[in-house]
């Protein structure tokens, strides 16, 4: 494959295109009807909410049945809400924060920053490489915290002057919280309570980060935030801005909008996990609608599989009515194919299954 050296074409900031004030948007951003964002997700559903203090209180019970909430929550939406997560709420605020003050910084000290489609490290406005592809409104920053190796502090933004020391913070606590539900996951599928954390990798698992910045924008109805996708990784961390809603999740043909709960971090499993446990999870296809009226700040927080080993469906849930799925891939393989494409849809697992 060629090497993915430079984007295809020149990067304009999503953030100022909003800031010049035009009343319309650029062709570029304008989906075709399909894709555009419609109106009819039901308001009075919501994805399941879900109090972690069961997985620590004691009470054997309460254990189970917090178990048994997140096995539903896996198998039949693929995504959920968590509270009490043991990461405390002044975190969970500073670091949404620290990042949107970033993102207000001047647009020359962001680009100093400014990433290219090698690593994707750094602050970007652009995902996959496909030459006069429909752009997303919205600009990121990437980072990488595990493994080690690829972490760099001087790729992370030196201001605000606290920003490295909040996100080391955030990143070690939602590694925490990752390792907790990798445990979780493997005993609700019935394998080793350790059997998700040593396909992952033990301790070399991958955590990385992207902060997403949805500017506002004067023609909301003709474009998406972030085009739908499924996240390619194993879980997704999601700390979505607390006063303004824009994740939305596919529920049969609806889109439902995720109302965020205060100081709630939202889990959504990928597609690592949806090949490991042999579609019983599902990665489910979600996208991001903005706003005329608010800018969005949300941070993804991708925790992975060690990128070279290989993944494939747990022997333990092969049968001969449920045989395998998927074929066997290194992650590091499955992200080359996604990162060249861009988002687009949930076809990313889905077409592993015919090179099976
Ligand atoms: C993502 C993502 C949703 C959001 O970054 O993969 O799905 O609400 N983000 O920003
Ligand atoms: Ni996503």
């Amino acid at each position: 494959m060629v090497c993915p050296c430079d984007w295809p074409e020149p990067v304009v900031r999503v953030q100022s295109l909003s800031d010049s004030g035009e009343s319309i948007i650029p062709a570029r951003y304008i989906k075709p009807p399909s894709d555009r964002p419609s109106l009819n997700s039901s308001p009075d559903i919501n994805i399941p909410l879900i109090d972690l203090s069961g997985l620590t209180d004691g009470d054997l019970s309460f254990r189970e049945a917090t178990l048994k909430q997140i096995s539903d929550a896996c198998r039949e939406w693929g995504f959920f809400q968590v509270i009490n997560h043991g990461l405390r709420p002044e975190l969970v605020d500073g670091a949404r924060e620290i990042w949107r003050e970033f993102f207000h910084e001047s647009m020359d000290v962001k680009q100093k920053y400014a990433n290219s489609p090698k690593t994707y490290e750094g602050y970007g406005s652009r995902l996959g490489l496909q030459k006069g592809a429909v752009l997303d409104w919205s600009d990121y920053y990437f980072l990488h915290y595990l493994p080690s190796s690829l972490k760099d502090h001087n790729k992370w933004p030196e201001n605000p002057s606290s920003l490295r020391e909040v996100v080391e913070e955030y990143s070690k606590e939602i590694v925490r919280l990752g390792n907790v539900l990798l445990e979780v996951f493997s005993i609700n599928l019935g394998l080793r309570h350790d059997y998700l954390r040593n396909a992952f990798g033990g301790e070399d698992v991958g955590a990385c980060l992207r902060v997403n910045f949805y500017p506002k924008c004067p023609q909301p109805d003709l474009t998406l935030g972030l085009s739908s996708h499924s996240d390619p990784g194993g879980i997704t961390f999601l700390l979505p801005d607390e006063n303004v809603s824009g994740l939305q999740v596919r529920r049969d043909q609806q889109w439902i909008t995720v109302k965020p709960v205060r100081h709630g971090i939202i889990v959504n499993i990928g597609d690592q996990i949806q090949v490991i446990s042999n579609a019983i999870y599902k990665s489910v296809e979600h996208r991001v609608i903005v706003n005329p009226n608010k800018e969005r700040v949300s941070l993804a927080y991708f925790f992975n599989p060690k990128s070279n080993l290989l993944i494939h469906p747990a022997p333990g849930l092969i049968t001969r009515e449920t045989p395998s799925l998927y074929p066997t891939m290194t992650f590091d393989e499955y992200r080359l194919f996604i990162r060249t494409r861009g988002p687009q849809g949930k076809s990313q697992v889905e077409s592993l299954k015919s090179r099976g």
